[in-house]
């Protein structure tokens, strides 16, 4: 496993580390199957504040907000040649059993597909083997680690 990690000192550098990897991820479409990525951290790590990024980076121009009352939302996105989806899931109270429910194994075949869930510890049951894991932390007020950590 490869791991990589970076220390923003603002909520917009966090959003742009979001953006750079959500292009970086794009030139690799289509993928074998969707490409899930697991965010992990505590209240107000910066899960939100990346996905803002990630979306900005693939010209969505949709506001992401904490999809805690929402669960999931996909936006399409049309980015250097490549069409696909983003779809944005909280697990903060859910299971895996509702995360089935969602249907994710179905959304876990299209090739197209960004997945993006917050809280993903919470349904490592079903997570897919070759998941990309990004872990956030606190080091000060203004400060947080990101890890990210590839299969
Ligand atoms: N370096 C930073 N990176 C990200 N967010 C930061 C940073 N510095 C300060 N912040 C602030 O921290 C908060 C992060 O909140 P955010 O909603 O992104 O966290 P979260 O991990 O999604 O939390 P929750 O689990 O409650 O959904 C925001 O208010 C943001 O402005
Ligand atoms: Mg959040």
């Amino acid at each position: 496993m490869q791991s990589v990690f970076f220390i923003t000192s603002s909520a917009s550098a966090t959003r742009r580390i979001g953006a750079l990897f959500a292009r970086a991820l794009v030139s690799r479409m289509p993928f074998p199957r969707a490409c899930v990525c697991g965010l992990e951290g505590n209240l107000g790590a910066g899960k939100t504040t990346f996905m803002q990024g990630v979306a900005q980076g693939l010209h969505i121009n949709r506001r992401i907000i904490s999809p805690t009352f929402m669960l999931i939302r996909t936006f399409p996105f049309y980015f250097k040649g490549h069409a696909g989806k983003l779809t944005h899931i909280d697990c903060w109270r859910i299971g895996s059993r509702d995360l089935l429910d969602l249907g994710f194994s179905d959304l876990k075949k299209d090739s197209n597909h960004i997945i993006c869930l917050e809280w993903a510890d919470r349904v490592k049951a079903i997570m897919p083997i070759a998941s990309i894991r990004i872990t956030f932390s606190h080091i000060s007020k203004n400060k947080r680690k990101i890890t990210f950590l590839f299969p």
